[in-house]
């Protein structure tokens, strides 16, 4: 491929190329993909709308640009390694040409059930072939897909359904976990008491006892009865929207981010490609789930436009045991693999035994997302998984990126544990102090930015333009403010620090601090409540809770569990807090405002040394909020 790097040269050299002449740079790798009508102009943009528009006016569909363009060429490599969750039920491999069929087929039976262009599709399936059949198929026919991570719970699901008004619900009768088995369609029946939807297409996984809605709900099996396996993709401008993928963020409600079609499409493969220097014939193994950004653009999007041989995994690393990620490297030859720091730190914590059963020999490449890489985790991997030979890239995006924006080139970039070092070409990043002053030069610390639009952006929040103006543009005048710390040390190197707004990271998934309070304060007997992340061994950040309560008629232990069970009813199991702290009290100043830096403080273990206190209103509360500390 032309524009892969190759070399550390190289990569300067794109890099220069990229910032002196962006237009140019992009207009190059777009001319790789197929357009049913090329753009008019490469880039229009403003961030003060924001108004971002790539590849203006071109038409394409994303589908074609995986399929169709490429079934003579490669038709019969294979697309998709499915691994199941239960190790003794059979591996499934499918080729381009046969995904190539079945998305077709699902996507004419999506139109039979009158879906169209710019409806929203929601998608609540298990790690399953259908779940990327589903993904494609919303694509090929234009409509939108908004996929929602199968933990979430049925008032989280409503929430969703009813912010974008999703016409159809994909989702299954049941969901492996472990040993467990999921009752997934039960979780939608209830969110669909609170939101009204036409259709719901449930694919048979676990075979579990399920209610079927007459008119309403229909078995994916029997919709495709009698569908073509092939069609003619819809015609999509640049900037129609591809999918919906809700974060969290520093308010209450998640926001639906907005990506769109053409951006996503070159951005993804090029980042691909790059990054994790995929050669043809490879196995590139993701473990995320596709219900998060990085399922989407590094299981799904950016593997498949680039021809690549991507594994998709139902289960989790310690089911039958913690050595289960390697014996699927080892079956499948797996020879990228693509995982979060804290599925190393919970694996570190069984010890080598599990990896020394397995031979990892294939293995090329590691890679690491969603949050920061401690160095002894960095290390473990490096020497026990990778054994001392495989660069890791340590990737920093996020879901507003759409792509990897700052991370090595897999064995040209040097690495430094603990480092995203740099920006991929294209991406202009910009270290600004609070008061927004740019921070030059190397050795300085401060927020990150990003100061020229790239074509995976974010446009918009569904519905609300001024939320994403507000949340992304208005902090840092001209810039897109990532809402991370960074520090580029002393050879230019990035090292990401982590959030510096309400936005706690847990294993790898981010979560708002507020978003979990208006969970805890749902519960009948609590007055108010703080959330704050404290620093955990395995999950990177847990969630630390301090709530006033009624308890007039509950021990202390009673409404502990109840608030986590508020919690995970009203969220998701992934939303428990770890730690609740019953107090008298909140730290407040006396406007009134919670002093969260104090809660921090406390969370994290300090006594002492608490700062200046001279604006709160009762420092009592503070000692009594020490003392009670769990
Ligand atoms: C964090 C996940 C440090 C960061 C792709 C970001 C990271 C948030 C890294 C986005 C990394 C992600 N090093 N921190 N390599 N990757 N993060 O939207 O705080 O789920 O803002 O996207 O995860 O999380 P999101």
């Amino acid at each position: 491929m032309s524009d892969r790097i190759h070399t550390l040269s190289g990569y300067f050299y794109e890099y220069q190329k990229s910032v002196a002449e962006p237009e140019n740079f992009w207009a190059r790798i777009a001319d790789s993909f197929h357009w049913k009508k090329r753009w008019d102009k490469v880039l229009k943009w403003d961030f003060k709308g924001p108004n971002v528009q790539w590849f203006v006016n071109g038409k394409l569909n994303i589908t074609e640009n995986i399929f169709e363009k490429n079934l003579f060429a490669y038709g019969d490599r294979v697309a998709l390694i499915w691994e199941p969750n239960d190790p003794n039920e059979e591996s499934k491999k499918i080729t381009y040409k046969e995904l190539y069929h079945q998305v077709c087929q699902f996507s004419n039976a999506l139109k039979s059930k009158g879906i169209v262009k710019g409806d929203r599709v929601i998608i609540y399936m298990p790690m399953i072939p259908e779940a990327a059949v589903a993904m494609l198929a919303c694509a090929r026919i234009g409509a939108i897909h908004s996929v929602v991570f199968a933990g979430f719970s049925s008032t989280a699901l409503a929430d969703r359904i009813n912010d974008c008004e999703a016409k159809a619900i994909l989702t299954s009768d049941g969901n492996f976990r472990g040993n467990k088995k999921i009752a997934v369609k039960a979780v939608v029946d209830e969110a669909l008491e609170k939101s009204s939807v036409e259709t719901v297409i449930v694919c048979q996984r676990t075979g579990q006892d399920i209610e079927m809605k007459s008119g309403r709900d229909y078995w994916w099996h029997e919709v495709l009865e009698g569908q073509e396996d092939h069609n003619v993709a819809e015609e999509m401008d640049s900037e129609d929207p591809l999918f919906i993928l809700y974060t969290s963020g520093s308010t209450g409600q998640p926001k639906g981010v907005v990506h769109t079609t053409a951006g996503y499409m070159v951005y993804t493969k090029y980042s691909f490609e790059n990054v994790f220097q995929y050669a043809p014939g490879d196995v590139y193994w993701c473990t995320a789930d596709i219900g998060w950004i990085t399922g989407h653009s590094y299981i799904v999007y950016g593997p498949l436009l680039a021809g690549a041989t991507t594994v998709m995994f139902e289960g989790v690393p310690t089911y039958p045991d913690a050595g289960r990620f390697w014996q699927v490297v080892e079956k499948h030859q797996v020879n990228q693999f693509y995982t979060a720091p804290t599925a190393i730190r919970a694996l570190q914590a069984y010890g080598t035994e599990p990896i020394e059963k397995y031979n990892l020999d294939s293995l090329k490449v590691l890679g690491s997302v969603g949050e920061p890489i401690n160095e002894e985790a960095w290390r473990w991997y490096y020497t026990h998984i990778g054994q001392s030979r495989c660069p890791i890239v340590d990737t920093w995006w996020q879901t507003e990126t759409g792509g990897i924006l700052v991370s090595p080139i897999a064995g040209i970039t040097p690495t430094k544990p603990a480092f995203a070092t740099l920006p991929l070409p294209g991406i202009q990043l910009c270290i600004v102090d609070p008061e927004g002053n740019e921070l030059t030069g190397n050795s300085v610390e401060g927020n990150l930015c990003v100061r020229f639009p790239w074509p995976s952006m974010i446009r918009t929040t569904w519905g609300d333009h001024e939320r994403c103006k507000q949340t992304y543009f208005s902090t840092y005048k001209g810039m897109y403010f990532t809402g991370d710390g960074v520090k580029r040390d002393h050879d230019g190197y990035y090292r990401i620090l982590g959030r510096v707004d309400d936005v706690i990271n847990v294993s790898g998934h981010r979560m708002g601090t507020a978003e979990v309070e208006n969970a805890i304060n749902e519960h009948p007997l609590v007055i108010e409540s703080a959330v704050v992340g404290y620093p955990h061994d395995i999950k990177g950040q847990g969630i630390y809770a301090y709530v006033i309560c009624d308890m007039t008629h509950r021990t202390e232990e009673n409404l502990v569990n109840e608030i986590k069970d508020t919690v995970s009813k009203i969220i998701g199991p992934i939303a428990k807090p770890d730690k609740i702290q019953i107090v008298q009290g909140l730290p407040k100043t006396r406007s009134g405002k919670i002093m969260r830096r104090i809660l921090r403080k406390v969370a994290e273990g300090v006594t002492d040394n608490m700062g200046d206190t001279s604006t709160l209103l009762d420092p009592e509360v503070v000692n009594q909020i020490i003392e009670g500390r769990k």
